[in-house]
């Protein structure tokens, strides 16, 4: 699995050939403005709720590339009507098959409304499985008992936690859902994309360490293997 990182909670995933994009907003993110949108080429976008720094550049991205957008229901349609050719619309606890394997929407604790004040149907995460590897991408979302579910069906390589607490969870409860989940590796989204979410690096690699776990903290742009 390649992972690339565009900032905030935007991170193109791919596995087995297959790119996915996960909550693009990096066209208005000013510490993304080295990425050209119109370079990713995705087959999928992957949205977790409706808030605008997780759909900005979602249609731009789908009408240019052609990728499929899969969200709730609520957001699919959403952006069925804005004009996206294809979209598929799951609910929580329902699996998407893939070439791959499968991606499974799964809960997050959060809420959800699009940029024009539409009804953005509940937050999600989504299980990426591939025969491989397999990746928890929480979305953004509180610290949740659901976690624990994930540990019963999946053996998680890695998980994509949000860390820059205010509107989310902070490091400490993503080391803690990182037990839930049952992984070592945590992926660090959701910080410093604006002054309520900025974080102290060091403090938050030192948490993660004390816990036993390896913090990922990627550069915009850089790509990591797992
Ligand atoms: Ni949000
Ligand atoms: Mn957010």
């Amino acid at each position: 699995m390649n992972i690339t990182f565009y900032g905030h909670s935007c991170f193109m995933i791919e596995v087995d050939g297959t790119k996915l994009l996960l909550d693009p907003f990096i066209s208005p993110n000013p510490k993304a403005s080295h990425i050209n949108i119109s370079d990713l080429k995705p087959d999928y976008i992957l949205i977790t709720h409706g808030h605008v720094d997780h759909v900005a550049d979602a249609k731009t991205i789908a009408d240019h590339s052609g990728a499929t957008l899969v969200s709730n229901f609520e957001i699919a349609s959403w952006f069925e009507n804005k004009g996206v050719k294809e979209c598929i619309g799951m609910n929580t606890g329902g699996n998407l098959k893939m070439n791959f394997g499968r991606i499974k929407m799964v809960n997050a604790i959060h809420s959800s409304v699009l940029p024009d004040g539409a009804y953005g149907g509940n937050p999600v995460g989504f299980v990426i499985q591939s025969a491989n590897k397999t990746v928890y991408y929480a979305g953004d979302t509180a610290l949740t008992m659901d976690m624990k579910l994930i540990a019963e069906e999946f053996n998680i390589d890695a998980a994509f936690f949000p860390i820059g607490d205010h509107f989310t969870m902070n490091i400490d409860d993503a080391v803690r859902g990182a037990n839930m989940v049952n992984t070592s590796t945590i992926i660090g989204m959701h910080f410093d994309t604006f002054p309520p979410i900025e974080i102290d690096h060091q403090a938050a690699e030192t948490s993660a360490s004390t816990a036993g776990k390896k913090l990922i903290l990627p550069e915009i742009g850089n790509t990591i293997k797992i």
